[in-house]
């Protein structure tokens, strides 16, 4: 008999600085486009992470969810709690913040640490940038062709 499959989702939180400026535009371009966010300003984020997996009976769990607070705290808490988005995070070096952009970065480098833990996938990202805004990710290809 096949095990159940199950979802299972970690939420840490952080603040950070950031402003939205694309080089490809001009200063009067980027203020018209992101407003207010093209100054320098912060957020209070939280970041869920989603992973999916089977429950095998001898644990009955799919993964600590200590664990993956640990990990979650290790490869995106401690780099980027505090910081500035735009100048002290190595990988978002180059990249406009945006929480879409900044979903996609969490996602590559979480990803391949999720997969260290047997039959686990990371299934969404989910990035508030405040109480009334967040952005999901599933990532790099859609569900309905992963099946
Ligand atoms: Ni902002």
């Amino acid at each position: 008999m096949s095990l159940p499959t199950v979802e299972i989702t970690r939420r840490v939180e952080f603040s950070a600085a950031h402003r939205l400026c694309s080089p490809q535009l001009s200063e009067a371009e980027n203020r018209r486009l992101y407003g207010p966010c093209y100054e320098h300003h912060g957020h209070n984020y939280a970041l869920e992470v989603t992973v999916r997996g089977p429950v095998p009976t001898e644990t009955g769990m799919v993964m600590d969810l200590n664990r993956l607070g640990m990990l979650l705290d290790e490869e995106v808490v401690s780099v980027v709690d505090h910081k500035h988005l735009n100048h002290d995070v190595p990988f978002l070096e180059g990249l406009i913040p945006t929480a879409e952009v900044v979903a996609v970065a969490f996602w590559e480098r979480l990803q391949p640490r999720i997969e260290e833990f047997e039959g686990c996938r990371l299934d969404r990202i989910r990035l508030f940038e405040s109480r009334e805004n967040f952005v999901d990710y599933h990532g790099p290809t859609d569900r309905a062709s992963r099946g």
